[in-house]
């Protein structure tokens, strides 16, 4: 029995879909969510310097006394989930691997779309992972830029989300995939206008509940999960603006949110 928490990280929102599929699978574990929306979105950013932001947060949320970190960002996971799991010396679970072999075993016609951010998409992680999974599968990948703000706008639902996952659906349509990876940990928060995008043909594949599954192995195989009978709680902090991202939280999450911490960028980085 292991009553420390699990901490859970992204560049803003997006990790929330991670981390409530960890609220289903461990009702009684407690987490530490991390949204870095000070330095929203990462997915435009060089993959070193999300490298440098993942790592600093790594060390801070380890310094927080929590028994495992999973990286609840598909950019993040990209740019440093091997240095994260070199560094750290609790176990680090990405996002990237679990969604690869999901969409292997989906698709029937062996033809895989991604959308995801500019840097998971040139990081090439997904392609390396489809292709040794399975030589044989035509892989699509396609950035989406911009589609990440969208999702953290005042109108995540509005016509201009729509109008730009439609724009980024119809060349995957045109290369007849019929799966599709939702490379990007906020892209489920939308999943409604996707499916409609994409119609019934098309099977969407995201990680947050293979990657909470994979989360609860680690821990049982480990000895450390927790084993009491009360309900876990959850902390969120944000280098960001609390009281926006307590709403925009409480929103995507569907989950009370009473209160938010603030860490500053220069608390972040700071030493215990
Ligand atoms: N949620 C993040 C990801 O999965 C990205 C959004 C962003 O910061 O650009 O890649």
């Amino acid at each position: 029995m292991d009553g420390r928490p699990i901490a859970i990280f992204d560049s803003g929102m997006g990790g929330l879909t991670v981390l409530h599929e960890c609220l289903v699978t461990m009702p009684n574990e407690d987490f530490v969510y991390l949204g870095d929306t000070g330095r929203f979105p990462y997915g435009p950013r060089p993959l070193d310097e999300i490298r440098g932001f993942a790592l600093e947060i790594g060390r801070f949320l380890e310094r927080q006394g929590v028994k495992m970190v999973v990286v609840a960002c598909n950019s993040a996971t990209s740019a440093a989930l091997a240095d994260l799991q070199a560094e750290l010396e609790v176990p680090v679970v990405g996002v990237i691997a679990p969604e690869a072999e999901a969409a292997v075993q989906a698709t029937r016609n062996r033809r895989i779309g991604l959308l995801a951010t500019e840097a998971t998409v040139e990081a090439g992680r997904y392609a390396s992972l489809i292709r040794s999974l399975d030589a044989g599968v035509s892989f699509f990948p396609l950035a989406c830029p911009g589609l990440a703000e969208l999702i953290e706008s005042d109108t995540p639902y509005g016509a201009g989300t729509v109008d730009a996952v439609r724009a980024y659906a119809r060349p995957l349509k045109q290369d007849d995939v019929d799966t599709v990876i939702l490379g990007c940990t906020h892209y489920p928060l939308i999943r409604h206008v996707l499916e409609r995008a994409f119609g019934r043909g098309v099977t969407l594949v995201f990680s947050a509940e293979e990657t909470a599954r994979k989360v609860a192995e680690t821990l049982a195989r480990k000895g450390l999960a927790r084993t009491s009978e009360r309900e876990g709680v959850c902390r969120f902090i944000t280098t960001g603006e609390p009281e926006q991202f307590r709403l925009m939280g409480e929103r995507f999450l569907q989950f009370p949110i009473v209160e938010v911490e603030s860490v500053s960028l220069a608390g972040l980085g700071a030493p215990a």
